[in-house]
């Protein structure tokens, strides 16, 4: 027994080691800003497109929450949606797409209120009279943006109203209401939320051009009246065979000029099929083209992709034999063009699902399991440091691990390296495991996260 001066002091020295050994386990590694992030430190927004059957893709929606700040609902919000028939209005689809954007703290685009397309029957070919048709319109726009008053920050209250040569579509709007019904809208959405950004947005407008002349004359002609617009939308559904957009920045500055913010809305570029090395290298240099040009334009605000996935773009649908025109692929892997986005943001290329997760049941019994988990680092630099976390779809508890520091927490479960396995090297491997009980189904997690960033699974 030591005397009690003596006990104190080598107390002291074992807390003291305890404190240095802690402080010698190395630190995780700091996690790589997303392009939310990045678009951020910019002063501007970087935002993806989403829709509801895609929302049960846990995989999907964990990229879709962690590296966009901006979420725009890709149907949802469109008049068959919402006002399927007169006066009866369903908000149910785009109220979980506002409401996941409000989870995750992002910001919501509203998409769109007053279109040709995607419009009721009972719109297009009701044969409404002018005054009818007027109240048709203020009532659809004024009740859409009222329900999501002070949750929709922009609003493309108008959308696609131009032909290709500069001339207004021929919708039943136009047809029968002429050019003002979209001073109506506008007025309609200030009116309905005063706080919203009312935005006109049209494709094929996004370099100098009869399209885009014909959006300019507009937006000068209704800032000259006093109509409330606050931004023009730039689709930027951009196909590689075509060529890029003719001075792009030159044409985004000159809307700007009219007192309006600017923003890409709809980014995508699609390239026909087999995509190649060659062609996923032109799509990097024209995702960081079109990036730069909304950061050279001060009220450039923004950039939203049409949905972040190849996965589930729209392309491969409307133009057979293209696609491949987003920045992630089918399997939710970042492709040359994320790297390019990044580095055009002013971040590193670096790539933050650089990371493979291969989850296995190794065996299995009545109530128990035993699971296996390999862990890979697919991406250019070392991880030191990592902690792996998951949640079981079930009720499955983790009874007792090896290799690595096992924790769980309801269905959460946090896996942190042990002292031999924390370094992985570029393209380096380690497997852990557990013992583990069930009931029922023991269905295998969907989705993992290393030090809080994305894994693919598989
Ligand atoms: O909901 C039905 C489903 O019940 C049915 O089984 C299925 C069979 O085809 O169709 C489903 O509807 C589809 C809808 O997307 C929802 O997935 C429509 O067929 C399909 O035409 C529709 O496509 C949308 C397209 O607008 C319509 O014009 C795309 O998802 C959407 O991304 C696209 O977005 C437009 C922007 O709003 C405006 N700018 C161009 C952009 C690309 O076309």
């Amino acid at each position: 027994m030591f005397p009690p001066h003596l006990s104190r002091l080598l107390l002291a020295l074992v807390s003291a080691f305890v404190v240095l050994a802690a402080l010698a386990v190395p630190p995780a590694q700091a996690a790589e800003p997303t392009l939310g992030e990045l678009a951020a430190a910019k002063g501007r927004y970087f935002g993806s497109a989403t829709d509801n059957p895609e929302l049960t893709d846990a995989p999907y929606v964990a990229i879709l929450g962690s590296e966009f700040n901006s979420i725009t609902p890709g149907n949802s919000l469109k008049w068959e949606a919402t006002e399927p028939q007169r006066g009866q209005f369903t908000f149910a689809k785009g109220d979980e797409v506002v409401a996941l954007g409000q989870r995750n703290g992002q910001m919501v685009r509203g998409h769109t209120l007053v279109w040709h397309s995607q419009l009721p029957d009972w719109v297009s070919n009701g044969g409404f009279p002018a005054a009818e048709l007027r109240s048709i319109l203020r009532n659809h726009v004024t009740t859409v943006a009222s329900h999501y008053k002070g949750k929709v920050a922009h609003w493309d209250v108008v959308n696609e109203p131009f032909n290709e040569d500069g001339t207004f579509r021929d919708s039943v709007f136009y047809r029968t209401l002429g050019e003002s019904y979209i001073a109506d809208a506008l007025r309609a959405a200030r009116a309905a939320d005063p706080g919203a950004k009312l935005y006109i947005n049209d494709y094929n407008t996004d370099g100098l051009g009869a399209k885009s002349d014909g959006m300019y004359n507009l937006v000068k002609s209704l800032k000259a009246q006093g109509v409330p617009i606050d931004g023009v939308g730039f689709q930027g559904h951009l196909a590689l065979q075509y060529g890029f957009p003719n001075r792009m920045q030159e044409n985004l500055q000159r809307f700007a000029d009219l007192g309006v913010d600017v923003a890409i809305t709809e980014l995508d570029i699609r390239m026909i099929l087999p995509a190649d090395a060659t062609k996923l290298a032109t799509q990097a240099t024209w995702y960081s083209d079109v990036t730069k040009a909304c950061l050279a334009v001060s009220r450039c605000v923004g950039i939203t992709v049409w949905d972040y996935t190849d996965k589930y773009s729209w392309i491969p649908g409307v133009f057979p034999g293209e696609g491949a025109a987003l920045p992630y692929d089918e399997n939710l892997r970042p492709k040359p063009a994320y790297a390019a986005l990044r580095t055009a943001l002013g971040g590193k290329p670096g790539d933050p699902t650089s990371c493979k997760v291969a989850y296995k049941v190794a065996s299995q019994w009545n109530t128990g399991f035993t699971g296996s988990v390999t862990i890979t680092n697919t991406g250019s630099g070392a991880i030191n440091g990592w902690n792996l976390k998951f949640s079981f779809p079930g009720d499955q508890k983790v009874t007792h691990g090896w290799n690595a520091g096992w924790a769980q927490s309801g269905a959460a479960v946090t896996a942190t390296n042990a002292s031999w396995n924390g370094t992985l090297a570029a393209g380096a491997s380690t497997t852990i495991g557990f013992n583990g009980s069930y009931t029922g189904t023991n269905t295998a997690p969907g989705a993992f996260t290393l030090n809080d960033q994305n894994c693919t699974a598989g």
